[in-house]
């Protein structure tokens, strides 16, 4: 198989009038074609960074980037490879989102009636067929969101490189957007994705690796992450907080070290290699011992809990705090 998709130790620094930042740090991934690679990390780890260096839009100070077999300073060769959605929107707001598709039709030097088949076959594909017509500035967000996922479809790249897909988007929306992309990817199109959410990259990515502080911390499938951590997450919260001591016990028993206390909600969690025998072991302990539970499961691991397990550090969130709920980080 040949790599898509290509960095060898990309570095890139960001200078501002008191500080140095290392955003990038020597970063080596590659992407096969026909790949779904997803690089998770949390807010300022580097995903936005290294997509914009792959992507041409930014210049890495030291490392290679290929795409397609052609280094990324090679912008006439690779520029018409890649398809992006960024992170924010890049529609415009005072055009229908059919103009807004015609005129990156246009980009690409599609020729008019070309461009203009092009995006209604992409609104048709994107359910924006009846919002066509409308100013993109009444959109909903999630319409937004595939509206700009359009305009880096136009073009019918070989690349696609998507920055943080679902951010923002209510639950519904993001699972539409998630059956969307995967119906995409069975096309064969290699992807990039970046996002800040296990599930999504769960979902969608065939390899994932994790992004912190500018530097890859793991990679693998996700059962592979997932074993790393130890498998499923065990969790109990008792009802009475006098009893938060003996559900440490009994938990922590049922896992390979410390489990996590969250303070706040006192629930209680550790990775489980079993999740079903975990959880009857855990009911039935908890019972015998007469511990009234608020909440009793098994879930799959979080960012954070994926980030404690791999750096022995919560993943810093600075914007959002908690952005997945689980309450691990504070
Ligand atoms: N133009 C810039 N000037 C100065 N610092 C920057 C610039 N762009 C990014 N940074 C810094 O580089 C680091 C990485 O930022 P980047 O945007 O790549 O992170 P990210 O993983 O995309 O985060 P998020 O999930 O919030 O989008 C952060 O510390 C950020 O503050
Ligand atoms: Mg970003």
């Amino acid at each position: 198989m040949t790599a898509m998709i290509e960095t060898a130790n990309v570095v890139k620094h960001f200078t501002t009038k008191d500080s140095v930042v290392k955003a990038v740090d020597g970063v080596d991934i590659s992407v096969a074609e026909g790949e779904v690679l997803g690089l998770l990390g949390p807010n300022g780890a580097g995903k936005t960074t290294l997509v914009k260096i792959i992507a041409t839009l930014l210049r890495p100070d030291s490392g290679t980037a290929h795409v397609g077999g052609f280094d990324v300073s090679n912008v006439a060769k690779v520029r018409p490879l890649i398809g992006l959605a960024g992170q924010f929107a890049a529609v415009d707001d005072v055009l229908t989102g059919r103009e807004n598709l015609e005129i990156v039709g246009q980009l690409y030097q599609l020729g008019r009636k070309e461009a203009a088949k092009r995006a209604e076959e992409t609104l048709e594909r994107l359910s924006l067929a009846d919002a066509a017509d409308r100013l993109v500035r009444t959109y909903s967000g999630g319409m937004r969101r595939r509206l700009d996922l359009g305009a880096s479809l136009v073009g019918q790249p070989t690349v696609l490189i998507l920055d943080e897909p679902t951010t923002g988007l209510d639950p519904r929306t993001r699972l539409e957007l998630w059956d969307f992309l995967r119906e995409l990817v069975a096309g064969g199109t290699t992807v990039l994705l970046t996002t800040q959410y296990l599930e999504e990259a769960d979902e969608l990515a065939d390899r994932i690796a994790v992004i912190d502080t500018g530097k890859i911390i793991a990679k693998g499938t996700a059962d592979e992450l997932k074993e790393r951590l130890g498998g499923d997450v065990l969790f109990a919260a008792p009802v009475n907080r006098s009893q938060l001591d003996d559900v440490i016990r009994i938990v922590g028993a049922l896992g390979p070290g410390d489990p996590w206390v969250d303070q706040r909600t006192g629930e209680v969690s550790t990775p489980v290699p079993n999740r079903i025998e975990a959880l009857l072991a855990a009911g039935r302990q908890l019972e015998d011992e007469g511990i009234v539970l608020r909440d009793l499961g098994v879930k799959r691991p979080t960012l954070d809990e994926v980030f404690l397990a791999l750096t022995g550090h919560a993943a810093d969130q600075p914007d959002v705090g908690d952005v997945d709920g689980s309450g691990v980080s504070s």
